[in-house]
């Protein structure tokens, strides 16, 4: 139906006869002459119908927005002072001899052409094949595709092979609710779609596979946000007997190399390291965006003996934290932002935000409501340590040292981005040794997955202080976005079963559940490691969309269901019976 796509008809082809098909971007009546630009996906190109061409001409006259039409013509220049330089195409215009109508549309509940204004993004969802329309949209999968296609074209050089692995499994914790799916076959039970292929990677090592990938769906039932998807796709890879810093060498290459391939971007080489202690005291964040130039600063040894209870309690507390955020230039932010910004970090749990402004030199030149209860001593040792200058604020966080460590590191992150102090560019580090073991002592969940390996010589240690235990896992963060995750993973048996126990797993529970993994290891399982990409985001932060719906082609909304297909739904009653289900009404 064509020779060419309307974005390629440039100043090349003139004088040539072209064919094009597509979607009429916007129709013009110009005395007599009609004009209509073409749009297919690779661009726009303009169509001129003289009335000397009677039966195009009369076709043309019919054609309205988006309808769908077929046009034959030769490329010829336009006239002085109608080029447009904004268009590759901008240069020429066709001169039809043909116009044909392949299909009409109706008007659209939102125009695709140049007056797009931004509509509700449930309607946007509902008619997504009509958003997607919008060369806008269009680029970012396209951009999309590319990087797929260089991760999978850089990973087949590295020797990985790409496997498929099943939807319809059993569970495998990540830490979210798991979607289900009944089974016919076996009334009564339950399919869990994946949350990540983990165990199987981890299967196929111990088949001897050695490098795996995929590209793969992953589905987490958990709440939603701006960059998390209810089904969201990794790049899942798994490797044997490699340790941690040859997967991380792996890996740097390999986004490196993306970076510079598609956006000519050059990262740092080594990509920092952060140990996870270390971007928790600096950043409050186990993912930090380091575009931001503000740290936390412990100050708990000046406050042990203050009068201001709440700080002197925790200061002598060994779970809690005092961190200060010393904001340049902050001595101008009102006493309402201020009030603002503690309500926003409550969300947190922190109970307050106290603070002290440095309006002049000296103690008279501090403005702060706990400046009373504070000594001159350990004044002095805040603004010292703070290095605070006239003109800037000092925040203060005191509580639990993870309340501290969220709500802090989230003020940081909201005060750098409203006082416009997020550089540009990318930022990009490892996150390393992150703990083990999460939760309270007799209640403890797994950090990470409950299938990476600790940092210990033997199984002993393990009951020692778990809480101190780390892992060797490790996150790769760009500007202060989780990118991807991974680890190297337990290969004995009995040092699986004794983190199950920690998790307060019974041998016996653990062989219910993970019985397959437990055997598979004492049949000559290597030693192995892996990491996955949340592709979604990477493709995210790599277009600039503001979130990942952007990026995934029919995304749920914050509700977890799709508007242009409407799901969930329910389902004949047939269906249920067959499966054996009764839906109870909620009480
Ligand atoms: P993890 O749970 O860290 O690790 O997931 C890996 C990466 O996937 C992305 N991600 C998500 N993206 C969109 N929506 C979500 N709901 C979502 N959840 C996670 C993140 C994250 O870094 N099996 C392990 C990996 C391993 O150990 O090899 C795993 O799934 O970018
Ligand atoms: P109060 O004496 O409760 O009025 O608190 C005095 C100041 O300390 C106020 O600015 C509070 O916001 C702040 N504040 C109270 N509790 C905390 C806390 N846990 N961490 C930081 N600041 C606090």
């Amino acid at each position: 139906m064509r020779s060419h796509y309307c974005g390629q008809v440039t100043a090349q082809l003139l004088g040539q006869e072209v064919q094009l098909a597509g979607w009429v971007h916007r129709r013009r009546d110009h005395g007599g002459v009609i004009f209509v630009d073409l749009r297919d996906r690779e661009g726009i190109v303009q169509a001129v119908i003289a009335p000397s061409q009677q039966k195009a001409f009369h076709q043309a006259a019919m054609v309205r927005s988006e309808f769908v039409i077929q046009v034959k013509g030769k490329v010829r220049k336009r006239p002085d002072g109608t080029v447009n330089p904004h268009l590759v195409t901008g240069q020429v215009e066709i001169e039809v001899s043909e116009l044909t109508i392949l299909n009409r549309a109706e008007p659209l509940p939102f125009p695709i052409d140049d007056e797009y204004h931004e509509v509700g993004e449930e309607t946007r969802l509902h008619y997504r094949y009509l958003d997607i329309r919008r060369q806008e949209v269009y680029a970012r999968f396209k951009m999309r595709a590319e990087i797929a296609r260089y991760l999978r074209s850089y990973l087949y050089e590295q020797g990985f092979i790409e496997i498929e692995t099943p939807f319809l499994t059993r569970a495998t914790p990540e830490g979210a609710r798991d979607y289900l799916v009944p089974s016919r076959t076996k009334p009564g039970s339950f399919f869990a779609l994946p949350q990540s292929p983990q165990q199987f990677k981890q299967l196929l090592m111990m088949s001897g596979i050695d490098r795996y990938y995929q590209i793969v769906r992953c589905f987490r039932d958990e709440d939603l946000r701006a960059d998390r998807q209810p089904e969201f796709t990794q790049l899942d890879i798994e490797t044997s007997f490699l340790n941690e810093h040859d997967i991380q060498a792996i890996m740097e290459k390999m986004i490196h190399g993306l970076f510079k391939e598609i956006l000519n971007v050059s990262l740092p080489q080594p990509f920092p390291r952060l140990t996870h202690a270390e971007a928790m005291r600096r950043f409050g964040s186990d993912k930090p965006d380091l575009r931001i130039p503000l740290e936390l600063i412990d100050i708990g040894d000046l406050m042990c003996e203050v009068d201001f209870k709440v700080f002197a309690d925790v200061a002598n507390d060994p779970h809690g934290r005092i961190a200060a955020l010393c904001v340049p230039g902050g001595a101008s932010i009102s006493r309402k932002e201020i009030d603002d910004y503690t309500r926003y970090i409550s969300v947190f749990g922190a109970r307050g935000l106290a603070y002290i402004k440095v309006n002049a030199e000296g103690k008279e030149g501090l403005q702060s409501p706990i400046l009373k209860f504070l000594s001159d001593a350990a004044i002095q040792g805040i603004v010292e340590r703070t290095q605070a200058k006239v003109g800037d604020i000092i925040f203060f966080g005191a509580d639990k040292t993870k309340v501290v460590n969220e709500s802090m590191g989230a003020l940081r992150l909201k005060v750098g981005q409203d006082r416009g102090m997020v550089s540009e560019g990318w930022r990009i580090l490892w996150v390393v040794d992150f703990p083990m073991f999460e939760g309270g002592e007799g209640q403890l969940s797994a950090c990470n997955h409950p299938f990476t390996m600790p940092k210990v010589n033997s199984i002993e240690e393990l009951n020692q202080d778990p809480m101190r235990i780390l892992a060797y896992s490790y996150d790769m963060v760009l500007n202060g976005s989780e990118i991807g995750g991974g680890s190297i993973r337990i290969h004995s048996s009995d040092m699986q079963k004794a983190v199950f126990r920690m998790l307060n797993m019974s041998d016996e529970q653990a062989y219910a559940k993970f019985g397959h993994l437990l055997t598979a290891m004492k049949m000559g399982c290597p030693p192995h490691g892996g990491i996955a990409f949340g592709l979604d985001r990477l493709v995210m932060l790599m277009t600039g969309a503001d979130s990942i719906r952007d990026v995934i082609a029919f995304p749920k909304t914050q509700t977890a269901s799709c508007p242009l297909m409407d799901a969930p739904a329910p389902v004949e009653p047939e269906q249920l019976i067959e499966l054996g289900i009764r839906v109870v009404k909620e009480l």
